[in-house]
């Protein structure tokens, strides 16, 4: 009898032992439903997306309403506003950036510091000391030091090979700014157009600079060209000036402060026939969630959006600032508007998580007014369209993608992709 209960009583026990052991097994398996995608190559995924972008949903293709509560206010924002004082206005903006944030979401020195950067006078130019393409270093009345990055190619032109092709296009920086200030990815450097008078550089370069200069006599006059110091840069490969001595760019406004620098975890190989892991693994994100931060993983999830919308698929390395990430050098976009490497969204579609301000971003400017927008906001520009009709097209096209891929994520594990 006393042995029958102590049976009884040992198999309660054992089943509750074992109850709280499937339990544990159940919430860890849960904590493990890490969504690993059900596609099984990255060419099939975006089969699957570009069938998708064909049937999207009318809001989708729509303008949204709301979009008009931030068109005025961007619009006045970044308009070239008249100043008084530079030297007043770089002592503010030499301050905004507070982490990866540049600058303010609205702030009345914007406008004036785009002023500033294409009108006031360069007192000193040298070489930039670092990188692989030709930049110089500008110091504006006597104060500000800027970047100049000169332009190789015309607006036309088309970049044929690998993602990360080409030199850099200077358009490419100044239309970056603008793109990551309307989705709030605030995390660029300012950067604007503008034509220098190269042989005035030539009067302000040091000796370094000079050394990289050629100054020849041509039928027309004095031709004016530099070929600068970097890890690309020959004297065979100058640029020059035309007729009237004049080279555009873009002015870049340097970040103040602390920048890191780290290596991608989507980083290419640069090699042909050569690749990395996570081309060929769909499932590349699963251990990296265990591996980086959520925020920062958000960051290059953020990221991996904006270079795809411009084709940047040269982010080999990115910089932080503060714990959060910037999005310096974005010379490489706008190679081919005719193509749009999918891989570079490799970020969103293996981790299938994206922040929620972010997508809520992306849907207000549907219906091709992400490009018409930025459009009308560059109208001041000296170098005035910064991009041409294709370009655009290809911008609206990706970003059609980009809505495709993050409703396939909603579609296959639900809203709990959207973070706060
Ligand atoms: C501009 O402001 C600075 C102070 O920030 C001052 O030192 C300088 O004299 C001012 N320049 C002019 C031309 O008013
Ligand atoms: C001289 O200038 C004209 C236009 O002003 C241009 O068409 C021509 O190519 C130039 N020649 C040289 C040698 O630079």
């Amino acid at each position: 009898m006393t042995n029958k209960r102590v049976l009884y009583v040992a198999g309660i026990l054992l089943s509750f032992v074992a109850l709280a052991l499937v339990g544990n097994v159940y919430l860890l398996s849960r904590l493990n439903d890490e969504p690993a995608i059900k596609v099984s190559s990255v060419r099939a995924l975006e089969n699957l997306i570009r069938h998708r972008v064909r049937s999207l949903k009318p809001s989708y293709l729509n303008r949204n309403p709301r979009f008009f509560m931030y068109r005025n206010r961007l619009l006045r924002n970044y308009k070239p506003a008249p100043y008084e004082n530079a030297s007043v206005i770089w002592d503010i903006v030499n301050w905004w950036p507070a982490e990866n944030e540049i600058y303010p979401m609205y702030d009345s020195s914007m406008g004036q510091l785009l002023s500033t950067l294409s009108k006031e006078p360069i007192t000193r130019a040298q070489n930039s000391p670092r990188g692989t393409q030709l930049k110089l270093v500008l110091k504006l009345a006597n104060q500000q030091k800027v970047i100049f990055k000169p332009q190789w190619y015309g607006r036309d032109e088309v970049i044929d090979g690998p993602v990360y092709g080409g030199k850099d296009r200077h358009n490419a920086e100044i239309y970056a700014f603008y793109l990551a200030a309307v989705l709030n990815m605030r995390w660029t450097p300012i950067a604007v157009g503008r034509k220098l008078d190269l042989k005035e550089i030539y009067q302000k370069a040091d000796q370094e600079l000079k050394n990289t200069m050629l100054v020849q006599e041509t039928s027309n006059g004095t031709e004016y060209c530099v070929y600068g110091k970097c890890h690309y840069c020959t004297e065979d490969e100058p640029v020059c000036a035309d007729e009237n001595n004049l080279i555009e760019g873009a002015i870049i406004y340097l970040i103040p402060g602390t920048l890191s620098r780290h290596r991608s975890p989507w980083q290419r190989t640069y090699k042909d026939g050569v690749r990395a892991a996570w081309e060929d693994d769909m499932n590349y994100c699963i251990p990296l969630k265990d591996k980086i931060d959520t925020t920062r993983l958000l960051d290059l999830i953020d990221a991996s959006i904006f270079d795809f919308l411009i084709q940047n698929g040269d982010r080999h390395h990115y910089e932080t600032r503060g714990g959060g990430l910037i999005l310096i050098d974005n010379g490489k976009a706008f190679g081919n508007p005719n193509k749009d490497f999918f891989d570079v969204l490799a970020p969103l579609y293996q981790c299938c998580i994206l922040r929620k301000t972010t997508w809520d971003r992306l849907l207000v400017f549907s219906g091709g007014t992400l490009t018409d927008l930025i459009d009308r906001m560059t109208k001041n520009d000296e170098l005035y369209p910064i991009i041409n009709k294709k370009h655009k097209q290809a911008v609206e096209r990706r970003l059609l993608i980009v809505y495709s891929v993050v409703e396939y994520c909603l579609d296959t594990y639900g809203e709990k992709i959207l973070k706060s």
